[in-house]
């Protein structure tokens, strides 16, 4: 009975909805973040993988649909089929003393939380939940407060022992996901390589009632949008960057945040320079300039306003840490398909993965269709080039960027690891898969990404 009070107290408050507020920022730091990917140390075949890789994406897509931006937040209606989306868990520890969270890295929300005590509401995690009452840093952020402002939708909660005006937040997510809480503010630290880095002062949700799609073994998300409640922009870095080992490989790959990112030091190739763009009606994704894509030796037959933001903010096209495979547009998907069909000399067959290979995440069903080749014993068969052609820049993909080694039914399969979108979304998203191997810088202040092939396992 207590725990439904406290609830109702949290959701029944009268809910502001905003949209054009600013939060304040409180550090300038350089900070080194060690990320392990969700598949990485658990002995997983390549199939399964694959597979699961393909489900996340698809599961991704639907949790980047616009967020619910207002009015009341009904929890438990989730989307249908939508299994846990983490690609890469980020290390670093809250308070004073400092208390461990590992969280979903995604570049596509603002705010950071973790899971708090009392739970109301909480997911299984491997760590404990976060004590407030054990930080002595910690303090309950007031509804005045900028950064409460800042949030698309917070009240004001009266509870007793949070104070009489505590910022009390409810944060969705676009597949209906939802976490709410008090947004607090406490010290951060990250143990870098050698240093540690302390970030006082930082606003983060402590979710009490956390309910939707999320890996157990995450304790919350870490926001790396572009809106002012974000990690980069809490920490007021003009820039960050990251290098993805390769997703079969166990070397942990580095994040690094406003350190100087030198992409000329073990680089292959020219550095690649494109504008990243914002959507004046949502500042949170990394958008970019997309204006076609060539397999083999065709340019495909794709209007350029296919991957332009709409004029009311939809579509278009971003860059994404927390996506795996790249998704296209439906049309997008099925000409590149075909494409690849048409120019592969091995016979063609579409996988329909649906169950879950790996059932200790969750029993939902995301079927998911794969391109795949038949390969000969002994054989690697010649596939097109997949290149992608952005303003001022050309992402001409690695073999092992684009393509997947299988084993099905005794044989041997080669597949594309690229995804078609739900219907309903002109969202194309290059995703993490893609990004393999190479370092990625988004310059904050000049507004820019860079891209180049590297050693990731060497950074
Ligand atoms: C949180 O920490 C306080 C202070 O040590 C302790 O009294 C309390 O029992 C802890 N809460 C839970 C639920 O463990
Ligand atoms: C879950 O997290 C714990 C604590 O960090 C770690 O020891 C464990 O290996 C993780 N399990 C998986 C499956 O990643
Ligand atoms: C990244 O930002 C830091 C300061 O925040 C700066 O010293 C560094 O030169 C920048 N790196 C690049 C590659 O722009
Ligand atoms: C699949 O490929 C691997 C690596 O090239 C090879 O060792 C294996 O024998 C192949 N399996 C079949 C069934 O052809
Ligand atoms: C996606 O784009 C196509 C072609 O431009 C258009 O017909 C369709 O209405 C769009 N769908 C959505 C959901 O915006």
């Amino acid at each position: 009975m207590q725990k439904l009070a406290i609830l109702l107290a949290l959701l029944s408050a009268t809910a502001i909805s905003r949209s054009d507020a600013t939060a304040t920022a409180t550090a300038a730091a350089a900070v080194r973040m060690q990320l392990t990917h969700t598949d990485a140390g658990r002995g997983l075949s390549r199939r399964e993988l694959l597979q699961r890789m393909a489900q996340r994406s698809k599961a991704r897509a639907a949790r980047l649909l616009p967020r619910i931006a207002s009015g009341s937040v009904t929890p438990g209606q989730l989307a249908d089929g939508v299994i846990p989306d983490t690609e890469y868990l980020a290390h670093f520890a809250i308070g004073t003393p400092p208390q461990a969270v590992q969280l979903d890295l995604d570049t596509g929300s603002d705010l950071t939380w973790t899971q708090c005590l009392p739970c109301v509401s909480c997911f299984d995690q491997a760590l404990p939940y976060f004590n407030m009452s054990l930080s002595s840093t910690l303090s309950v952020l007031p509804c005045a407060s900028p950064k409460c402002q800042a949030l698309p939708l917070s009240s004001c909660g009266k509870q007793k022992g949070w104070g009489h005006d505590a910022c009390v937040y409810a944060y969705a997510y676009g597949d209906k996901s939802v976490t709410t809480g008090l947004l607090n503010s406490d010290t951060f630290r990250f143990t870098g390589a050698a240093e540690c880095m302390e970030a006082p002062g930082m606003a983060f949700g402590c979710g009490v009632f956390n309910n939707g799609v999320f890996y157990s073994n995450e304790t919350g998300v870490a926001g790396f949008g572009r809106g002012p409640l974000s990690l980069p922009s809490q920490l007021k870095v003009d820039n960050f960057s990251y290098c993805l080992t390769a997703i079969t490989e166990s070397t942990p790959s580095y994040f690094l945040l406003g350190l100087p990112a030198n992409l000329h030091s073990n680089a292959h190739g020219a550095v690649q320079t494109t504008p990243l763009i914002q959507n004046p009606k949502g500042p949170t994704f990394y958008h970019l300039s997309l204006k076609g894509i060539t397999v083999g030796s065709t340019r495909l037959p794709i209007p350029e306003s296919t991957f332009r933001l709409t004029t009311k903010g939809k579509g278009g096209t971003i860059i994404d840490s927390g996506t795996g495979m790249t998704v296209l547009p439906m049309e997008v998907y099925k000409l590149v398909h075909d494409a690849f069909v048409a120019q592969v000399k091995f016979p063609a067959r579409d996988f329909l993965f649906e169950t879950n290979p790996v059932q200790d995440l969750t029993d939902a069903k995301v079927p998911v269709s794969q391109l795949c080749f038949s390969v000969p014993p002994g054989a690697k068969p010649a596939v097109p080039k997949l290149v992608f052609h952005f303003e001022g820049a050309t992402l001409d993909l690695p073999r092992e960027n684009y393509m997947f080694e299988i084993e099905e039914a005794g044989r041997n399969f080669t597949c594309l690891a690229l995804n078609a979108g739900g219907a309903g979304s002109n969202l194309t998203i290059i995703g993490n898969y893609q990004q393999q191997n190479m370092h990625v810088l988004y310059d904050l202040a000049k507004n820019k990404l860079s891209f180049v092939r590297a050693h990731c396992d060497k950074v």
